[in-house]
């Protein structure tokens, strides 16, 4: 496996669009026409397979997985491997060998880019990431609020102590636009991507907007909801593989 192309999408708090920055930026990826796989590694919170809507489980084959395919991705997830929505009652060392489990008992064939919904601060299971891919990059998803800021600042010190480097920030939530209207408002506070960027020493890649769902359905993708969006994503997705080209060749 190329470690440079394992990008792990981790924050130091929950409910800040991990999961939701994870899929969609692994769809744009593949819409760019790279071969991308999303891992969920969310153990205990896992939500991969709701957000996609994938009822289906994998295969195996001679002990071992075949992942999920959706759309053009292909994906693994805790969930899969779970009776409905059961809890997973597992203790740190079982949900460490998941990490494992997942890349070397899961037959992923050939893939650009591995995108890893992280559980969210700096548990176990990211040291278990840490451990097993050394050369893995890191996004840190924040919304502009400073508590998530300062807790996410804690997510990007692991980052740097473990030696991973981190790609940028994405500020998740960062703006509300009413219908018809082009008018931004702040709900969670202005810039905090900007300052976590500024203090960790990276970028920040991208600023996503608070969406509504037209369908009143949770969750959703936002890839599909408008224009705008989609156009966000495509962007983010064209300036990673703009960097970690860059990164390959130096
Ligand atoms: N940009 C956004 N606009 C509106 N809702 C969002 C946005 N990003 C995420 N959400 C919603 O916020 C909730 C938390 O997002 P999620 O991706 O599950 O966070 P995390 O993985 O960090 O816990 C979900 O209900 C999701 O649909
Ligand atoms: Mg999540």
């Amino acid at each position: 496996m190329l470690n440079k192309n394992v990008i792990a999408v981790t924050s130091g708090k929950g409910g800040v669009g991990k999961s939701t920055v994870a899929v969609n930026l692994a769809l744009a990826l593949a819409n760019l026409g790279k071969k991308v796989a999303l891992i969920d590694l969310d153990v205990y919170g896992f939500s991969i397979p709701k957000i996609l809507n994938i009822t289906s489980k994998p295969k195996t084959i001679n002990n071992k997985i075949i992942p999920v395919g959706y759309e053009n991705i292909t994906v693994m997830s805790m969930g899969f491997l779970t009776n409905g929505n059961d809890p997973i009652v597992w203790r740190g060392p079982m949900a460490g060998k998941m990490v494992n489990h997942f890349f070397d008992e899961v037959i992923w064939g050939k893939i650009d880019y591995f995108i890893i919904d992280m559980p969210p601060g700096t548990g176990d299971i990211a040291l278990d990431l840490h451990n097993k891919l050394p050369h893995c990059q890191e996004i840190i998803v924040t919304t502009p609020h400073s508590n998530a800021v300062h807790v996410a600042e804690r997510a990007g010190s692991m980052a740097k102590e473990t030696k991973h480097t981190i790609l940028g920030v994405i500020e998740n939530m960062s703006y509300f636009t009413p219908p018809f209207s082009t008018e931004q408002y702040y709900l969670f506070g202005k810039d905090g991507g900007e300052t976590l960027a500024a203090n960790l020493n990276t970028e920040l890649l991208a600023k996503i907007p608070i969406v509504c769902s037209q369908t009143n359905e949770e969750p959703f993708l936002l890839i599909s909801e408008s224009e705008t969006l989609t156009n966000i994503y495509q962007t983010l997705a064209n300036k990673l593989v703009e960097k970690l080209d860059f990164v390959e060749q130096v």
